[in-house]
Parts: structure tokens; sequence; C-alpha cells
């Protein structure tokens, strides 16, 4: 199915994202301290198979022939993330150069492109050094993130215009405190309520900062959202839902909306928020755009015994299902943007993550053929059109990712990119979803979507051969 695409807007921006600790590798190289992911991944037990991000994809060393792979595809911009660890290693004081032209240089490299850089400051990796000091739990570490917010845009802030603070907050706080399924690893709702809160408080400083060094910034914040819909209609599993809905969407999007937190969830959690005068004001910091990551809904049950928010997941049968387990569900993209512009009153919205991981491996012809990945990339775009039919102010969609790599708890045992990654060789191939990508973006960048849009050429050349010889783009105009 080529999705019909028509109403997605000419200024559409095509993306592909990714995130430091996940492909950069070069752990210790250039001055970068350890984070606390190097740290969990070393914890034995802590992540699948050992394995650790001090190799990752080499993007470190790599990058010009990432950049290459990118513009093959045809993207209009990149959404990767800066390693605090490397810019301000101890998470405060003395900066570290090297580390910042790291990104200086990757950012020249794109625009070179034409390719538009959307840095994230925050994508887990907290300097180990900061969470010796108490981590996000501790007020301290909001204000040294803002320092380190300050210090990025101050040499990067020329060139970069968009910009985000975290991203998935969601999940730094309660699977790396209160599931410890993620770095730092705690078990404990206190640590995990203040750090979601020491979390929203970095962002709207970071914001604060921002707009100080970079007038133009263009500033978001990105979560991960579900739909949570009671697996019955008994009330019980009704009330479920909404308590989900509450951890998982309300909770994030509430607060940064000047909404404060949802009454209903601080009484559950039952820890009190260490909330200062003039703390809530900044965290609601007024936004350029919304980031919405999107991978699954959540179908739930009551638990009342269960852990928080006391609602159990429900797989349902006969549904498909990505190597993740995770439920394929493309109409929750649709009413989550549509959520999003009702009740939150987004003007607008990007989705800066959507993807699925799967079991792909090169066949005998050399090439990775993932139907599996390819359809779900196309259906939830066009559940994204049909959000922008249905009035959602999308502008750009972000596919998760770029390229294989350290996915988190699960290691390398999980693929999500458009681009395998032989991790022995470092050898990247465009695989057919990727392909398809090209031929999606190529066709709407015609103003030719429907069948006719996929029987032309790749719009940058052919994607699969760009890790070898980057081609130019047609089209050349860049529509922003
Ligand atoms: O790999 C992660 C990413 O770091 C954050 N969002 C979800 C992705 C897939 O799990």
């Amino acid at each position: 199915m080529f999705p019909d695409l028509s109403d997605l807007p000419d200024t559409f921006v095509w993306g592909a994202a990714t995130a430091a600790y996940q492909i950069e590798g070069a752990a210790a190289e250039d001055g970068r301290a350890p984070s606390i992911w190097d740290t969990f991944s070393r914890t034995p037990g802590k992540v699948a198979d050992g394995d650790t991000g001090d190799t990752a994809c080499d993007h470190y060393h790599r990058w010009p022939q990432d950049v290459a792979l990118m513009r093959g595809l045809g993207l209009d911009a990149y959404r990767f993330s800066i390693a605090w660890p490397r810019v301000v290693p101890q998470g405060g004081g003395p900066v570290n150069p090297a580390g910042l032209a790291f990104y200086d240089r990757l950012v020249d490299a794109l625009l070179e492109a034409g390719i538009t850089p959307f840095p994230t400051l925050y994508h887990w990796d907290l300097p180990q050094a900061q969470q010796d000091r108490g981590g996000w739990p501790q007020r301290e570490t909001a204000l040294r993130f803002a320092e380190y917010a300050s210090v990025v845009a101050e040499r990067l802030g020329d060139r970069v215009t968009h910009w985000a603070t975290l991203n998935e907050p969601l999940c730094s706080s309660w699977i790396g405190h209160l599931q410890g399924l993620m770095a730092p690893g705690l078990t404990d709702i206190t640590a995990a309520v203040r750090a979601s809160y020491h979390l929203h408080l970095g962002h709207g400083l970071a914001v604060q900062a921002l707009r100080a060094a970079v007038p133009q910034a263009r500033i978001g914040i990105v979560n991960n959202l579900s739909p949570c819909t009671p697996a019955s209609d008994r009330p019980e599993d009704v009330a479920a839902a909404r308590r989900a809905d509450g951890h998982t969407n309300r909770w994030w999007l509430d607060p940064v909306h000047g909404r404060g937190y949802p009454q209903d969830m601080v009484e559950l959690y039952g820890v009190q928020l260490p909330e200062r005068p003039g703390d809530m004001a900044a965290i609601a910091a007024p936004l350029d755009w919304l980031g919405l990551n999107y991978y699954f809904r959540e179908v739930v049950a009551d638990d009342p015994s269960g852990p928080l928010p006391r609602a159990r997941p429900v797989r349902l049968p006969g549904v498909r299902r990505t190597a993740m387990d995770w439920e394929v569900h493309a109409d929750g993209l649709e009413q989550l943007l549509l959520r999003l512009t009702e009740e939150y009153g987004a003007r607008s919205i990007y989705v800066t993550e959507n993807g699925s991981a799967y079991e792909d491996r090169p066949g005998p012809d050399g090439r990775v053929h993932d139907p599996e990945r390819t359809a779900y990339l196309e259906e939830h775009l066009a559940a994204c059109a049909r959000a922008v039919r249905g009035g959602a102010p999308l502008a750009g969609y972000f596919a998760w990712s770029l390229l294989d790599n350290f996915e988190w708890a699960y290691g390398y045992r999980k693929r999500f990119g458009l681009v395998h990654v032989d991790y022995p060789t470092q050898r990247r191939t465009v695989k057919d979803s990727g392909r398809r990508y090209a031929d999606i973006i190529g066709a709407h960048r015609r103003g030719r979507t429907g069948p006719a849009g996929c029987a032309g050429s790749h719009s940058a050349g052919d994607p699969g051969r760009a890790s070898v010889m980057p081609v130019g783009r047609p089209g050349s105009g860049r529509r922003r």
C-alpha cells in the first residue's frame, strides 16, 4: 500500500532519529566521561548479552558516511542527541572542547548536506558524576542541566534553530527510577516522582537558557505517549485505564501546559512534590512545538495489588506485534495527534520517533528485506495524514531509527533501523524499508502521492548505494 499523503503540507519535514549513547561509541574518547548508561550496562544482568554502547555504530568516527546515508535517503532533517558526558563530563564544571567540537563538525556537515539538525539535549545519558551527586531526584541536576544547555546553545546556536530539551522523561523517571529496568536502575517511587519533577524543571530552565542564547530558537519537548484503553467496560478497568493515562500521558503533558501535576496521580503516588515558588511557571515555559514518540497503545485491566499505576497490561490475541512484543496499532498515532491538538491546543507537532523492531538480516542477494517494517511505516504515515485531515498541525515525521543501534536493556538484539548495521564490520546496508521511505519522501516532495508516486526512481538516487557513493539530490529546492 502506498500511503495517501496528499494532505501532508508541502513544508512537511521528513527525518530520521538516533541518540548519542545508542550510536556514537567512542565511550572513552576525547574526554568523554562515563554516563549512567556506561555504569548500568556494566552491571551484570542489566543488559542482554552484557552489551554496552562502547562501540555501538561507531558513529563518532563514521559520521561522514552516516550523513551521506541520510542524504541518500533524501532526509530533510536529522534528530540526534548530544551527549552531556562529552560536553560537560562531570555534569557541571569544566566544558570539554573536544566534545563540543564533535557536534560542531556534525552540524556543519548536516547543513552542508541540506539537512536540518534537530538536536535533543538529553536522551538518558546523565554524567555518572552527576548521578553520584544524587542524579535527577536532586534539584541540583536540573540546575546543571540548564548550564549544560547554555554551553551547547552558545556553541551551536548560530546554526541550529530546532532544539528539543528532553527525550521521553517517562522512561528516565518510571523505567529508570521505579521499575529499575533502565539506568540508574532504582525501584523507588519517591526517587521516581522527584526525578520526573526535576526533569521537568531542568526542561523549563533549559528553555530559558536556550531562548537567552538563541533568540530565533524553536524549542520543544519529546514525550512518548500511548492511548490507554480499558480491557473491558467494567468500571474497574475503565478506572485502571484512567490511571494508566495519568501515568503515561497526563503526568508528562499537564505540567508543561501550565496545568500542574494531575491531582489524581499525585494522590496515587503519595509522594510530596519538591516544589518551590516559581517552579511551575518555569516548567510551563511556552514551547514552539511538541514532540511525540509513538510506538504502541496500552490495553489495561484493573490490578489493585499490582505495581503502580495498578493497571495490568492485557495482551490482545490476534494482533500483529513487533520483535519488542509491542502491538502494531497505527490508529493510536492518529488518536494521539488529535488529542494533542484538541485537548492541549498544540500549534505544531513533530512525530519525533516512530518505528519498529524486527529480526532482519541481509539475504543472499545482500539486501535486507523487511516487509513488516515497511508496512508499519506506511500504516503510520497514513495515520499521520489522517490526523492532518482531522486538523492536527503536524509539521514532520522522524523515523526511529536511522540505524540499527544499542537498544538499551535489549542490547543489540533488537533492530529498529532503516539501515542495517553489521556490528563486527560496521557495514551499513539500507533496508527495503529505508528504500521505501526514500521513495515516499521523493514522491511527496514531487507532489505526486498516490500510486504514481512510487513508480518513479528514488528521490536521491539509489539510497541502497548511499553508503558507497552519495548522490546529489534532485528537486534541489529546499522547501523551508
Ligand atoms: O530506542 C528507543 C529510543 O531511545 C527512545 N524511544 C524508543 C526507542 C525504541 O525503544
